[in-house]
C-alpha cells in the first residue's frame, strides 16, 4: 500500500508538464495519498529539495508553460551508487513511489530507481515526440502550434520578397515536429533525420518551383542536420529565390499548453497514480489510438519508434 508519492520533472521542459503535475497531485490526494513535489529533477531528489503538495499547491498552473517544479539533467544518475542514494533518500522521506515526467533519459532513471525498490512511473514530457509506446508526448502539440504560427508569419514576409525561408525546428533526432509542421503549414520541402539530407535535390526542387512561377518557398528542417544559414546562402546562389534562415529554438518549448496537451497530461497523470496504487512500477504511460496505455519502461526504451510513413507519404502527396 502506498501512502506518499513524489513527482518530479526531468530533462528539457515541455508545455503541459504543469498539467501533469496538477493531475498527479489532485488524483493522488483524492485517492487519499500524500504528495511531495521534488524540485529540479533527480538533482533536487539527491539534494532533498522536497515540497509537500496540497490541492492548492497546483492551483492556477494548468494554463502555464514550463514546470513549476523546475527541471534538470543529471548525467550522474546513470551511476548505480547515485541511484541507490536516491532510493535511500526517498525511503528516509517515506516516499513510497515516484512519478517522473520527462523524456527517455528520465525514463532510464525511473527504471533504475524501480530496480532499487521504489516504484516509478514515467510520463512522456517532451516536445520531441520521440518516445516509443506512445503516439504523442506531452508538449508536442503545443510546440507544433507554435511552429505553425511562426511559419505562417514567415510565409507572409517571404512571399512579399520572392524568398525561400529555411526554418529549423527542434525534435532532437526525431522528425515528427518537422513533418507535422510541413503538412500543417503547406511547406514545399521537409528535411528530417528520416528523409535524409540531399542538397542537390533541395536546389533542384527550389529551382523547379521558381521556374514554375512560385513566389516563395518554405523549407522546414529538423535541428542537428546542417547549418541552416549556410543552406540559405546556397539557395540564394543556386536558385531564383533569396534564402533566409530562421532558427526557432527554445521559443518552441514555451507557451501555454494547448487544450490537447492539457487533456493528454491530465489523462496520463491519472493513469500513473492508478498504476502506482495497483503496485505497478517501472512502467511508462502512453496514448495509443486515443486510449491511455502503459508498458514496461525497458520495453519502450528497446522498441524502435514506429516510422511515421503515412505522414511523409501525405506530405509528398500535398506538394
Ligand atoms: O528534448 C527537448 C529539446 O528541446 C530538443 O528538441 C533539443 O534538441 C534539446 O531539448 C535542447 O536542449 P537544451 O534546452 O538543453 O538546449
Amino acid at each position: 500500500m502506498i501512502r506518499k508519492i513524489g513527482v518530479l520533472c526531468s530533462g528539457g521542459d515541455s508545455p503541459g508538464m504543469n498539467a501533469a503535475i496538477r493531475s498527479v497531485t489532485r488524483v493522488a490526494l483524492n485517492r487519499g495519498i500524500e504528495v511531495v513535489g521534488i524540485r529540479n529533477g533527480y538533482k533536487g531528489l539527491i539534494e532533498k529539495n522536497f515540497v509537500p503538495f496540497g490541492k492548492t499547491s497546483v492551483s492556477e498552473i494548468l494554463a502555464r508553460g514550463g514546470t513549476i517544479l523546475g527541471s534538470a539533467r543529471l548525467p550522474e544518475f546513470k551511476n548505480e551508487e547515485v541511484v541507490k542514494k536516491a532510493a535511500d533518500i526517498l525511503r528516509e522521506a517515506k516516499i513510497d513511489a515516484l512519478v517522473v515526467i520527462g523524456g527517455d533519459g528520465s525514463y532510464k532513471g525511473a527504471n533504475a530507481l524501480t530496480k532499487q525498490g521504489i516504484n516509478c512511473i514515467g510520463l512522456p514530457g517532451t516536445i520531441d515526440n520521440d518516445i516509443s509506446g506512445t503516439d504523442y508526448t506531452i508538449g508536442f502539440d503545443t510546440a507544433l502550434n507554435t511552429i505553425v504560427e511562426c511559419v505562417d508569419k514567415l510565409r507572409d514576409t517571404s512571399s512579399s520578397h520572392h524568398r525561400c525561408s529555411v526554418v529549423e525546428v527542434m525534435g532532437n533526432h526525431c522528425g515528427d515536429l518537422a513533418v507535422f509542421a510541413g503538412i500543417s503549414c503547406g511547406a514545399e520541402i521537409v528535411i528530417t533525420p528520416e528523409t535524409g539530407y540531399d542538397e542537390e535535390m533541395i536546389m533542384e526542387k527550389l529551382a523547379h518551383l521558381d521556374n514554375a512561377g512560385k513566389n516563395h518557398a518554405i523549407v522546414i528542417i529538423s535541428e542537428k542536420i546542417t547549418d541552416v544559414a549556410a543552406l540559405a546562402s546556397k539557395i540564394s546562389t543556386n536558385t531564383g529565390f533569396a534564402g533566409r534562415a530562421t532558427v526557432l529554438g527554445h521559443i518552441q518549448r514555451g507557451g501555454s499548453p494547448s487544450p490537447s496537451d492539457r487533456l493528454l497530461a491530465s489523462r496520463m497523470g491519472e493513469k500513473a497514480v492508478d498504476l502506482l496504487i495497483e503496485g505497478v512500477g517501472g512502467h511508462c504511460i502512453g496514448i495509443v489510438d486515443n486510449e491511455i496505455t502503459s508498458m514496461p519502461i525497458e520495453e519502450a526504451l528497446q522498441t524502435p519508434r514506429k516510422p511515421k510513413k503515412a505522414f511523409y507519404r501525405l506530405f509528398n502527396s500535398l506538394v
